[in-house]
């Protein structure tokens, strides 16, 4: 069997002194450091997944789809695209594009709908509104991500805890983003892993 870092790491992890080292917070002069994300838990590819019927090429490039009359929570997305050798990839294209509050995509225009890039560490962030409910599917966005001169990985991001998540046939957890209700807002944060 290929000893993968994952589980290079995850056999490290069983040893109680690394353990110890490697996954809890150090508390260094009075201040709780929160631990490193680690290279290997981001060493699979992002999966892709079904385009869906919505998307349009040629998105205005933005990185706040929030426009006046748009109802629903303010989201706001955070991120990073690596590549599988743990590099921040910088440059990447993101274009987004998702329903709004009432469940309806803009087939017409691009309204929810835009492309950004990451910048030199391979951050990003978006702000729009949390999606609607249609029928048939969970809550989702829709993402096409790029590295320069690389491929196009179409995917899709989930909410946590959304009921809609166990009837989905379309779903994967690993793709959930992490997500945070503030009181004005919702925030979220996932990281994207290319192919190096
Ligand atoms: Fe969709």
């Amino acid at each position: 069997m290929k000893l993968t870092r994952r589980r290079f790491f995850a056999f490290l992890a069983g040893l109680p002194l690394i353990g110890l080292l490697s996954g809890i917070s150090l508390r260094l002069a009075g201040k709780t450091l929160e631990p490193t994300p680690a290279c290997d838990d981001h060493d699979e590819p992002t999966p892709p997944q079904t385009e869906g019927p919505y998307f349009t090429p040629n998105s205005p490039e933005r990185s706040n789809l929030r426009e006046k009359g748009l109802k629903g929570t303010v989201l706001v997305l955070t991120g990073q695209v690596l590549n599988t050798d743990c590099k921040p990839v910088s440059r990447a294209l993101l274009d987004w594009w998702h329903c709004d509050d009432a469940g309806h995509y803009d087939n017409e225009g691009f309204t929810l709908r835009g492309h950004h890039f990451t910048d030199k560490l391979g951050n990003f962030r978006l702000e729009t509104i949390v999606p609607g409910l249609y029928p048939g599917r969970t809550r989702h966005l829709h993402v096409k991500v790029q590295a320069p001169g690389k491929p196009i990985l179409t995917t899709q991001l989930y909410f946590p805890d959304e009921p809609g998540n166990r009837r989905d046939g379309i779903f994967k957890p690993v793709l959930v983003m992490d997500v945070k209700q503030t009181a004005s807002q919702m925030q979220a944060g996932y990281t994207f892993v290319l192919k190096a």
